[in-house]
């Protein structure tokens, strides 16, 4: 993909912009210093430890502890005017990955990494705490900034809603980013409507009649009905789900057997199911059971099937996608610019918040290829470009002063 990478110099910068491009060296430093230490869900003791003492340092008013790890900090505006509530919400957790990186920030804990980017988040989001806590005269209302634990799983953004996050006071909208090494630095992407999908997960186990592999009519073969389950799988999206809607189903996972000349008395199997439309959300688990109980019937053979729902989808309310998407056309300056379209299968629980408060989850490209910064999240050699955490300041800053003041 061509792309040009917005020179600082050849716009004529605001004073907002100036100050937070001026913080780029510290933004970078926050992120180097969380991505040496990255931790998994609800183990974010040292990332919370350090946002804690930055607020602190600033102090701004907050509340640590929150599901587990978590931490909400709130800032006043001084300006006459509205008394809306605007929460931004940045995850903190790495995944359990050896990073492949040779660069002096590397993960200093073994097998664990950040590999999607969420020391960026943390360190957007503290630089957005800090801009707003030295410019209070310059919005109404107030901000409260969620730092949420375990996005990559178990989920923290329900126990932090159920903590209470989103009240006292009442946030009316809600913003998040994710960087995206899926699309080059210097682009936004946001949408109004589904902008990730569904994360829907199920289990299965075939149980058969092992026997000898030379002796087929004295058994019921797992291996065969599993293998016929997982082609049945694919019509779901195939031939029942209305064309014009995206899903996935996957099976990742086919356990059987022993020995080439055993048949297998038990088939396991797990998968994972994507799609966007909330209204599908009992769609899939039934034509999953539905499938597997008849193909089994009709061996012979019995199951145990586990369905369950992770996260629902992230759906953007069209108001707060218009008011990111006019503050990001204004920062984004590049022949790219704003990606209206933008759309993945993958999850976030972010969706809960969604869910809950209207709002806004958008992509940061951060990807840069002549940097050799463009690995796809959750690899081990993912790293993305620091350019792009000024401008998710700004985003975010600008979305503060818009929406507030409205
Ligand atoms: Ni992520």
């Amino acid at each position: 993909m061509v792309f040009t990478v917005p020179n600082p110099n050849s716009v004529n910068l605001s004073q907002v912009r100036l100050e937070i491009r001026n913080l780029q060296s510290q933004l970078v430093a926050w992120r180097r210093k969380l991505h040496q230490k990255p931790e998994l869900g609800f183990q974010e003791r040292i990332t919370a430890d350090f946002i804690a003492s930055k607020l602190r340092e600033w102090q701004i008013d907050h509340q640590t502890n929150i599901a587990e790890t978590g931490i909400v900090a709130t800032i006043k505006g001084s300006k006459e005017g509205s008394n809306k509530v605007l929460a931004i919400r940045a995850d903190m957790d790495a995944l359990p990955i050896q990073e492949e990186n040779e660069v002096p920030y590397r993960s200093q804990h073994d097998g664990k990494m950040h590999a999607c980017g969420h020391d960026g988040h943390v360190a957007i989001a503290l630089g957005t705490a800090y801009y707003l806590s030295q410019h209070q005269q310059a919005f109404t209302g107030t901000v409260k900034i969620i730092f949420q634990p375990a996005e990559e799983g178990p989920g923290g953004a329900k126990p932090m809603i159920e903590a209470g996050v989103l009240h006292n006071p009442d946030v009316d909208a809600i913003v998040g980013l994710h960087l995206w090494n899926n699309l080059p630095l210097g682009t936004v992407g946001v949408r109004e409507g589904a902008l990730m999908a569904a994360v829907e997960c199920f289990r299965c186990t075939i149980l058969g009649k092992g026997g000898h592999g030379a002796m087929p009519d004295q058994t019921i073969d797992s291996v065969l009905v599993a293998s016929q389950i997982v082609n049945a799988l694919q019509t779901i999206v195939a031939r029942n789900l209305n064309p014009l809607d995206s899903a996935v189903v996957t099976v990742g996972e086919l356990h059987a057997g022993t020995a080439h000349n055993i048949i297998a008395d038990t088939a396991r199997m797990s998968g994972t199911v994507r799609y966007f439309k909330p209204e599908l959300e009992n769609y899939f688990g039934n034509r999953i059971e539905a499938i597997v109980a008849g193909i089994c019937q009709s061996h012979g053979a019995k199951y145990e099937l586990d369905y369950w729902r992770l996260y629902p989808p992230t759906v953007n309310d069209s108001a707060i996608a218009e008011l990111v998407r006019s503050v990001a056309t204004q920062i984004v300056e590049t022949p790219v610019g704003v990606v209206p379209e933008c759309q993945t299968m993958g999850g976030e629980d972010m969706a809960f918040f969604l869910q809950q408060v209207p709002g806004c989850y958008f992509f940061l490209g951060a990807a840069n290829p002549e940097k050799d910064l463009a690995y796809p999240h959750h690899h081990p050699r993912f790293d993305f470009d620091e350019t792009a955490l000024p401008m998710g300041v700004e985003i975010f800053v600008r979305c503060v002063e818009k929406f507030l003041d409205n």
